[in-house]
């Protein structure tokens, strides 16, 4: 069993912050390092917070002499799709230039296992639902090619500097910690479950309905949500099979159902009991039908059920959230 402390860089960000709290539980000691470029210090509770950016090595080299990680949890990076099609340097800087710089830090410190956050966007528009590992990987945005490109890095230092990988493809993140500690807060939000809530609750004006024509049963877009617990548990879950001596591989982290956007405005109106206002707009330049995972491998190979898995109980945990931190 490997235990002691896991180096988590993005851990002050939304899922990062809930895989400490899943590494906590687990009996590891999670040590954040973040840039808080977008985290939160306060979601920092389960461990030691490093200042730090993953593009600064001696930094990195630091927090590794001081805390002698056993491993790296990756969440570091920058996620807004529309921001990397204007600005796709920044993305391929601190994504791709970011976790090499991680990586050969790691080496140079003989740390040799990491779970890298990958997503569902490498797959871009998919011929096929549900999308397995095996679907093709054409990535339609500098986000998406970013990660991709993270990906290959990791395989090729893995055959050759025996490093140990796990790169965890997640579907859209979604809800809060059930005991209330910790939720959602991106700063722009640009997540739908957050900004129909916020709708719900005034906070903002209506929601934005991009497309309603499409190919599903009502019209509009189908995603998989998955609970952001569900996620950490996983990520704790792939560490462990790593430190047992599981080769290096590729998860597809989702629930395998897929809900409409209108099914999520009616699951918000139905847990806040308040009319959801939105604006129904035309299509957004490349956003697919319906993306849908596949998690059997998860499943079969981590053992790993996500266990809050219905839309309502997600949207009520981040209900429950947004009033707290609203308060
Ligand atoms: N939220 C989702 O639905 C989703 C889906 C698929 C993949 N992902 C991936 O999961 C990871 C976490 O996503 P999130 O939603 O928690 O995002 P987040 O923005 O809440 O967390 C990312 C954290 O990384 C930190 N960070 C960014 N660049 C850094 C740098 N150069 N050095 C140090 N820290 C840096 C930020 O300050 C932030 O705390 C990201 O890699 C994202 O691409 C997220």
């Amino acid at each position: 069993m490997c235990s002691d402390v896991v180096l988590v860089t993005g851990g002050a960000g939304y899922i990062g912050s809930h895989a400490c709290k899943a590494l906590a539980r687990a009996g590891f000691k999670p040590v954040v390092y973040d840039n808080l470029s977008y985290g939160h210090e306060a979601a920092v509770r389960w461990g030691p917070f490093e200042l730090g950016d993953i593009l600064d090595s001696q930094r990195l080299s630091e927090v590794c002499e001081r805390h002698r990680p056993v491993a790296v949890m990756h969440f570091a990076a920058f996620a807004y799709v529309g921001e990397s099609v204007v600005d796709p340097a920044k993305y391929y800087h601190n994504n791709v230039v970011g976790s090499l710089t991680l990586l050969e830090t790691m080496r140079a410190c003989g740390v040799r296992k990491i779970v890298f956050s990958s997503t569902c966007a490498t797959y871009g528009v998919p011929d096929v639902l549900p999308i397995g590992e095996a679907t093709p990987q054409r990535p339609i945005n500098p986000y998406g090619a970013s990660k991709l490109m993270v990906e290959r890095i990791l395989s090729d230092f893995g055959s050759a500097y025996d490093l140990g990988w796990t790169a965890l493809r997640y579907f859209n993140a979604a809800g809060a910690d059930l005991d209330g500690e910790i939720g959602e807060d991106h700063d722009p939000e640009t997540h739908l479950i957050p900004l129909v809530i916020d709708a719900a609750s005034g906070r903002r004006g209506p929601v934005s309905v991009f497309g309603t024509d499409y190919d599903t049963p009502d019209g509009t877009c189908i995603r998989d949500y998955i609970h952001v617990a569900d996620l950490a548990d996983a990520h704790v879950l792939a560490l462990k099979a790593l430190c047992a001596g599981a080769p290096s591989d590729v998860y597809n982290l989702g629930n395998g159902q897929g809900f409409s956007v209108r099914e999520v405005i009616a699951a918000v109106e139905q847990v806040c009991g308040r009319p959801v206002p939105a604006r129904m707009m035309a299509r957004r330049p490349g956003d697919p039908a319906a993306l849908v995972s596949d998690a059997t491998k998860a499943r079969k190979q981590l053992d790993w059920r996500p266990k809050i898995p219905e839309l309502d109980r997600i949207v009520d945990s981040a209900w429950k959230w947004h009033q707290k931190a609203s308060r």
